[in-house]
């Protein structure tokens, strides 16, 4: 077995050796010159991923911090939104929206599937009275990616905003927030980052500053404009997640050199690499159409006479390789295999040869012909 274990989660992803390093250097004053440098360097070279010439901020809070400042930063209490939801982090962006007093309409698809653009467009055009859309840029529970590009060109086209749920994607799949005319994108650290958990990132737009002005929602820990004042004197409204940045900074530098498309292709090429040997195995994968098929995490369905709780557990003490459930309603139904940030094609093989290992012994008959 491997000394440390192969996490095949799809978040908090491994962590590279120099950027551990990092974390565990000594805190320094985050009122002081060294820290104000430091949030500014990051802040700078976070626009280079998310391509956009806007501030990038950064907030001491998982991913879901991350959604809850883009719903109280840019809407009102009464404001109609639309909600894609195609999976488990589609409703949690729906229910945030509704916890502060918007009026949610939610357009569902099956769990496995993505959303169609077509179909936002005709929500909007049906009711002019919506302000503005959620949607997930990649479903973490199911492994769809949504096709984010087209989605916000209807949404461009109709001319309300656009919040983007990005914490599972940003970072390892192509996105442009500029170029797309997204105007509020989030993510966070613990996933393709290659950091830590402890930091979400959030943009916004002109437009999405704009709706900040006469936005009502309560906020005060995400208040975005609070947050964008003191990033340009170098510092955070809060006390920050310190150890969290210094790993950020070293993190930022390895992806800086490897390059954002040497990145994407690394994670295309790996999630291929995946689906072809789930599939080999017999297995069945629960994406509905393969161009959806997301980059940074694969959902499996579990086979007949399968427990998932059991096949984990296999995995994880007997080699090392953990891999995660199903949530909500597909608990004990798939279970996902994570591949973003810190991943190679070595990492992948061994967790399909583990699989391919444990299953008969689980009670599925892999294959002929592996
Ligand atoms: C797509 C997506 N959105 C939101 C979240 C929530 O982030 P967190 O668990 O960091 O609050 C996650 C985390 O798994 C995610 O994958």
């Amino acid at each position: 077995m491997r000394q440390t274990p192969n996490l095949r989660i799809p978040g908090p992803t491994p962590v590279p050796a120099d950027v551990l390093e990092a974390v565990a250097r000594p805190m320094v004053d985050h009122r002081g010159r060294e820290f104000a440098a430091l949030i500014q360097r990051v802040a700078e070279r976070l626009k280079e991923f998310y391509l956009t010439k806007e501030d990038v901020l950064l907030l001491s809070a998982s991913g879901t911090g991350g959604l809850e400042s883009a719903v109280v930063n840019t809407l009102s209490p009464g404001d109609r939104v639309l909600a894609v939801s195609i999976g488990a982090f589609g409703d949690r962006f729906a229910a945030i929206a509704e916890t502060f007093g918007a009026e949610v309409t939610v357009l569902p698809y099956e769990w496995g599937q993505a959303a169609r653009a077509e179909d936002v467009g005709k929500a909007l055009a049906d009711d002019p009275a919506l302000k503005a859309v959620l949607v997930t840029h990649n479903e973490t529970s199911t492994g769809v990616t949504n096709p984010l590009e087209e989605i916000a060109k209807v949404v461009r086209e109709a001319d309300r905003l656009l919040l983007v749920d990005a914490v599972s994607s940003l970072g390892a799949v192509p996105l442009d927030t500029d170029g797309w005319g997204l105007d509020v994108v989030v993510t966070g650290s613990q996933k393709g980052w290659m950091v830590p958990p402890g930091l979400a990132f959030i943009c916004l737009s002109e437009r999405a500053w704009k709706a900040n002005e006469s936005a009502r929602m309560p906020r005060f820990y995400f208040d975005a404009a609070k947050h964008r004042e003191l990033l340009h004197k170098g510092q955070t409204p809060w006390t920050p997640t310190v150890s969290v940045f210094f790993g950020l900074d070293v993190a930022l530098e390895r992806m800086a050199v490897e390059g954002l498309e040497s990145i994407h292709a690394r994670h295309a090429a790996i999630a291929r690499m995946v689906r072809e040997g789930v599939r080999a195995l017999g297995l069945e994968l629960l994406v509905a159409d393969e161009r959806y098929a997301s980059s940074t995490v694969t959902a499996i369905r579990c086979p007949e006479g399968v427990e998932v709780k059991a096949l984990r557990a296999m995995l994880e003490d007997e080699h090392g390789v953990v891999v995660a459930g199903g949530q909500g309603k597909l608990a004990g139904k798939i279970f996902r295999i994570g591949h973003l940030g810190l991943v190679s094609e070595d990492d992948i093989r061994q967790a399909l040869d583990a699989l391919a290992e444990v299953l008969p012994r689980a009670g599925f008959t892999i294959a002929v012909g592996r």
